[in-house]
């Protein structure tokens, strides 16, 4: 059987089999009732609803789904002994760098296995949204391996400010719409209240699920939030025990990750929560959110829909609420009113702590990090390193510090410029 730190999983971990009490279930959104996997049909693929209300410990990788992932997987793990060096710690820094996917992030871990499932069962097209356009970008990427395209909506600060993901996205083979859009009942709503709005994720996930449930031959996309995508991200924390295993830690003392909707943290983190509830290690593990858009920090731990339309199943998670709209930072990944119902369950039950970053903080770390390390780190991760390099400066002798790296910034440059 598969455990936990392989360097090439064979199987995604599934932390839902060892929390110590079950996670609330999804609610139908018309009748409040616990949701039937028949409710999700028009939207996902007979497996991966399988998979979101799973309590298998270990899930099979599909082996189409692991010779894509070996084109960059195990991604690297490395010492950050340079920027030890420039922060004078006491601590040992390690990050898991998800930049290196061919999209740039880590979202491909969940677009392929996504993709593949959808192409299993027939499905030729998709639909999606997109924050700052890595999610978009990477799904049009796993389309492109499968023969099929994908049609996404692209927050609109993002779309204006961000058109290189959109080209990758075409050079993918698949189309990017600003949303809110004219093109769906929920984007000509939006647009007719608040004709200026800079979007959200909420809008573009309305659109891209109402053509979805409306369209014949269509399924939908999401790239954080829901239990599957937690699980396919899960390879990157199997990857980074084992990986940390072989420098001669055993396990992390404080991981840091930076948090949407909770995928690419939940990937890290979620097999050394599993380790601390079955193996008695006891990492601490912190997420890191903008205090632009606090959603652990100061949401509340409610039922709240994933949309602004009030489209998708309700989810008891952490909310700011579902029409919050947070300001046009940068780090358009982590501008989301929820969180995984999965992350949000794990810190209710003190399995995981939160801090909120300032944005001008968020950079000056992510500068730091690339004079020092050389990775330009996405916005959004250097949410992660900023609360990472203020926890080194007090650390202890020899402690160990997991920084998950979710992506590269060279697409975001234009951000960087305003904090240099
Ligand atoms: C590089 C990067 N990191 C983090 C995130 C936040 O998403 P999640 O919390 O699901 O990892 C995104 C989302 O677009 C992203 O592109």
């Amino acid at each position: 059987m598969t455990r936990i730190g392989s360097v090439t999983p064979t199987h995604w971990y599934n932390l839902a089999a060892d929390f110590p009490e079950p996670l609330p279930p999804a609610l139908h959104p018309g009748t409040g009732q616990p949701l039937k996997p028949e409710d999700l049909e028009p939207l996902f693929p007979a497996a991966l609803i399988a998979q979101e209300v799973s309590t298998e410990r270990f899930i099979e990788i599909p082996e189409a789904v692991r010779e894509v992932y070996a084109k960059w997987r195990p991604s690297p793990l490395i010492r950050a002994d340079r920027l030890e060096r420039a922060l004078g710690t006491a601590a040992r820094i390690f990050y898991k760098y998800e930049g290196v996917s061919p999209a740039g992030s880590h979202k491909p871990n969940t677009a392929i296995a996504q993709a593949w499932y959808n192409a299993q069962e027939g499905t030729r097209r998709l639909t999606t949204e997109t924050g700052a356009g890595q999610w978009g970008a990477s799904l049009a990427l796993a389309c492109s391996l499968f023969d099929m395209t994908c049609e996404v909506w692209q927050v609109r600060a993002s779309y204006e400010a961000k058109p290189y993901r959109r080209y990758q996205m075409e050079v993918y083979g698949s189309t990017c719409h600003s949303s809110p859009s004219e093109l769906t009942e929920a984007g000509r709503a939006i647009l007719a209240s608040d004709p200026q709005t800079t979007g959200s994720l909420g809008m573009a996930i309305s659109e891209a699920v109402e053509v979805a449930a409306t369209t014949e031959g269509v399924h939908y996309a999401l790239g954080s939030v829901l239990n599957h995508v937690m699980l396919h991200q899960t390879v990157i924390g199997q990857e980074a025990v084992a990986q940390l295993q072989a420098a001669g830690v055993e396990a992390p003392d404080i991981v840091f990750g930076c948090a949407g909707g909770g995928s690419n943290l939940a990937g890290l983190t979620f097999p050394i929560i599993g380790r601390n509830l079955t193996e008695g290690t006891a990492s601490r593990v912190v997420a890191c959110e903008p205090t632009a858009c606090p959603t652990i920090t100061q949401g509340e731990y409610r039922y709240d829909y994933g949309d602004v339309a009030g489209l998708t199943p309700m989810l008891k998670m952490h909310t700011l609420g579902a029409d919050f709209v947070p300001p046009a930072i940068h780090a358009g990944g982590l501008r989301y009113h929820g969180m995984s119902p999965m992350v949000s369950h794990a810190v209710e039950l003190g399995l995981m702590e939160a801090v909120a970053v300032t944005q001008e903080d968020a950079f000056a770390a992510g500068i730091t990090f690339a004079r020092a390390e050389g990775i330009i780190p996405a916005p959004e991760s250097t949410h992660a390193v900023a609360a990472a390099l203020a926890h080194a400066r007090d650390a202890a002798d020899g402690e160990v510090i997991l920084i998950g790296l979710s992506g590269n910034g060279v697409l975001d440059l234009p951000a960087y410029e305003a904090y240099l």
